[in-house]
């Protein structure tokens, strides 16, 4: 198994504890640390369906809750859908804060059933607002 496959299959195994009644909509994320240490999340849904948090910012949450800031180095999100699944636009920013931390531009693989598209962060998310901008 690659570095790779190690992150696509935690996050899959992170999907299966999503908490998605309403949409249905497993999603799987997580980070990888210079470390070598892997972060996950999952999707946690609410009966007030706007207060969905997405399976990226509760594995951004999760690491900084336990005192991470930075070196994030690689991304996996996997889906249920047909096609690969890319951060929504909140979860770029919010992945954005823990990346510009500690100064990397992590490779983010969104997964799909049949293909991995393989984006770096920045691309992701060009000219981000991040914490070096309020310096
Ligand atoms: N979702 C994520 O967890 N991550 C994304 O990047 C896109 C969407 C979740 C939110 C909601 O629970 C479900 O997928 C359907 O939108």
């Amino acid at each position: 198994m690659t570095r790779e496959d190690d992150l696509i299959a935690a996050a899959r195994e992170a999907a299966g504890h999503s908490y998605s009644p309403y949409s249905g909509f497993a999603v799987g994320a997580a980070l990888a640390f210079a470390s070598g240490r892997i972060v996950t999340g999952t999707n946690i849904e609410n009966a007030s369906y706007g207060l969905a948090l997405c399976a990226e910012t509760v594995a951004v949450a999760k690491a900084m809750a336990e005192g991470m800031r930075g070196e994030l180095e690689m991304i996996a999100v996997t889906g249920p859908g047909a096609a690969p699944i890319t951060p929504c636009g909140r979860c770029r920013q919010v992945l954005n804060e823990l990346a510009q931390l500690g100064g990397t531009d992590p490779l983010v693989l969104c997964v799909g059933p049949d293909e991995i598209v393989r984006l770096r962060l920045s691309e992701l998310l060009p000219n981000a607002f991040g914490p070096a901008a309020l310096d």
